[in-house]
């Protein structure tokens, strides 16, 4: 006996009603970034450009937001409780955290940031060499490996911001999804 599976595709699928509530829109997308003032690391709220309708084909209609085009991108997994050091970015990068948790502290500063991996992971690290002389420190104090995928913005690319305030963001100006 042949069992068989039999798929049937239909191509005029019957309509899927919508879900006709509307989540709230967010207006801006904001991110905690690492910028630098006067030779120094700080840690800023930034607020990017708003998100708009996509026309893209397999998001189309949903929020969006272009980014620019970036130079390359690096996965990285960084195993628990590893201390990063004192270090710049190496260049303006995005870098979005997908799980863990992520610690930034700088020299002879109280600001700190803290950063749960996951929907809410993307920061943007700005304290290139140039434009600061000590950088910051990244530690990842979890009991669980941290992915980071850190992404540096080609050269040329403009990431249009408006700085919210000094500090990284609160958790409610960046959950208003
Ligand atoms: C990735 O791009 C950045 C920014 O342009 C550059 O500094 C870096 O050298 C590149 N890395 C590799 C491995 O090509
Ligand atoms: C922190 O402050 C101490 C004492 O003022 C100074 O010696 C040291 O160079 C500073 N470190 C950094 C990274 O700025
Ligand atoms: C990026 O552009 C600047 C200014 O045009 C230039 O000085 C620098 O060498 C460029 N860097 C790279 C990695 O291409
Ligand atoms: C970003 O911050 C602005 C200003 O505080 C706020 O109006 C907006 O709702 C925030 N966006 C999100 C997605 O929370």
């Amino acid at each position: 006996m042949r069992l068989q599976l039999i798929t049937i595709c239909l191509g005029a699928a019957s309509a899927v009603p919508l879900i006709t509530s509307t989540p709230p829109v967010p207006s801006t997308l904001n991110l905690t970034a690492i910028g630098a003032a006067n030779g120094e690391s700080t840690l800023e709220c930034w607020r990017l450009d708003p998100l708009v309708s996509s026309s893209t084909p397999g998001t189309a209609g949903a929020l969006a937001l272009f980014l620019g085009g970036m130079a390359n991108a690096t996965y990285t997994v960084l195993p628990p409780r590893f201390d990063g050091g004192l270090h710049n970015a190496p260049a303006l990068q995005l870098v979005l955290f997908s799980t863990g948790l992520i610690h930034i502290t700088l020299p002879n500063c109280t600001e700190e940031a803290w950063i749960q991996g996951g929907k809410y992971g993307l920061i943007i690290a700005a304290d290139t060499p140039d434009k600061s002389a000590h950088g910051h420190r990244t530690e990842y104090p979890g009991n669980a490996a941290t992915i980071g995928l850190q992404v540096p913005l080609k050269n040329g690319t403009k990431l249009k911001h408006g700085l919210l305030h000094g500090g990284p963001c609160t958790e409610d100006e960046i959950t208003g999804f």
